[in-house]
């Protein structure tokens, strides 16, 4: 099978990599490619075969399955997205209690009163980047005080963060993540000395003392790090990609400040057209794999195309069009099977309470025309701007 060259394409990709998805998806549901960073993987982009992916156990999330590890796995631990059962189901049930989505109903007036507070201090000359105001601080404030992490340094931590899931390099990757080790093991210290807190860190450091059989310490790490990253970094784009994609989109976003009844669609719509997950983390194949025709071998690299699949015409009508009352049909925004996003509840609540109040309290909201170029996040996990210019 002939082998495509993603890095041939360019910058133009990164910033709009949905005509290049629909060139791939018409010559069939999955490519062997190499990315710009030089992987060598498969790439699945067809809506159905990517949802098939996701849930197949013939598709292990072990990096071990090819003899490989990752690099955040080695320096912090196994985290419940390099893992399969039963190490997975064990660790998964530990911290999925707190985000059932009557736990999470229990947070919105607090999420509102963040959400209020950043929109307080927003600037009275009119102009602000929204991912500094609102679209970063609002998911980690949040996932800061529900896991107890106190006064966190924010630049230092998005740094880090935006290098580990968008590295602009190997060596600021191997630098962010050896630094939000070190911290996680600071942190934990602090919290284990600091005695009883009703935040689910505090939980998490109880359960491994109480019963370290079903926590060790590297799991425990690993958790505290996947839900600080995983907790905001995708939050942060579905706020900002999706403000964009209604400021965009005159009539959408008139049609939603008319009716606020639209605002669960319109939050859904928002993270099939341009979500924040562009491909699932790696899967790896421990036997053949038929995809659509095409057998992927035994040992093989796998990414299913999340954002190709949710622009799969043969899913979604018209798939380009961004419309807030289509019905909701089942995107792959928060993945499928074992693996789906344990915070899917968290980001739908954060991302209506910011978009609501955002539009509420800027009837004027626009793009700022003198914002420069959009700066895109490097990297086919992430999809989202280092910064949204917008006025009011
Ligand atoms: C709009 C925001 C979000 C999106 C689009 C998103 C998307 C996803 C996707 C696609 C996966 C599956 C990846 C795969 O199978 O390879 C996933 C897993 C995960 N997400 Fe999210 N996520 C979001 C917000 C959050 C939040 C707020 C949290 C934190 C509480 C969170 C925690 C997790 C965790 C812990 C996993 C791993 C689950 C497992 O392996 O069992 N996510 N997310």
């Amino acid at each position: 099978m002939a082998v495509v060259d993603l890095g041939e394409f360019g910058a133009d990709f990164t910033a709009d990599p949905y005509p290049y998805y629909a060139k791939l998806r018409e010559a069939g549901p999955v490519h062997l490619v190499h990315t710009a960073e030089g992987g060598r993987l498969w790439l699945i982009v067809g809506h159905e075969e990517a949802r098939a992916a996701l849930a197949d156990p013939r598709l292990s999330k072990s990096p071990a399955t090819v003899g490989a590890t990752m690099l955040d796995e080695r320096v912090v631990g196994p985290y419940l997205l390099v893992l399969d059962p039963p190490d997975h189901t064990r660790l998964r049930k530990l911290v999925a209690r707190e985000f059932t989505a009557r736990r999470v109903e229990e947070l919105r007036p607090r999420i509102q009163r963040i959400t209020d507070g950043l929109l307080d201090a927003l600037p009275a000359h009119g102009r602000a980047d929204l991912v500094e105001a609102l679209a970063f601080p609002l998911p980690l404030t949040v996932i800061c005080e529900l896991l107890g992490v106190p006064a966190l340094d924010r630049a230092a931590f998005r740094r880090w963060s935006n290098d580990v899931v968008a590295p602009t390099s190997a060596e600021a990757e191997r630098t962010a993540v050896t630094e939000l080790a070190a911290y996680l093991d600071d942190l934990i210290e602090d919290k284990r000395c600091s005695g009883p807190a009703d935040d689910l860190l505090s939980a998490l450091i109880r359960t491994r003392a109480e019963d370290g059989d079903r926590l060790s310490a590297a799991e425990l790490r690993a958790l505290a790090y996947l839900l600080l990253v995983a907790g905001h970094e995708t939050t942060v784009n579905l706020i900002a990609n999706g403000v964009r994609a209604l400021l965009t989109h005159a009539a959408q976003l008139a049609a939603l400040r008319a009716d606020f009844g639209l605002l669960d669609g319109a939050v859904e719509e928002m993270l099939r057209y341009d979500g924040p997950v562009e491909t699932g983390t790696a899967r790896f194949s421990r036997e053949p794999v038929p995809v659509g025709g095409t057998v992927i071998p035994a040992g093989e690299a796998v990414l299913v195309g999340i954002a190709a699949g949710n622009r799969d015409p043969a899913r979604h009508p018209a798939p380009d069009r961004f419309d807030i009352r289509r019905p909701p049909q089942g995107h792959l925004a928060f993945g499928h099977g074992l693996h789906y996003c344990l915070g899917a509840p968290l980001a739908r609540l954060e991302g209506r309470i910011a978009v609501r109040t955002l539009l509420e309290r800027c009837p004027e909201l626009a793009l700022d025309p003198d914002g420069g170029p959009l700066d895109w996040l490097p990297g086919m996990l992430i999809r989202g701007v280092r910064r949204l210019p917008v006025r009011w």
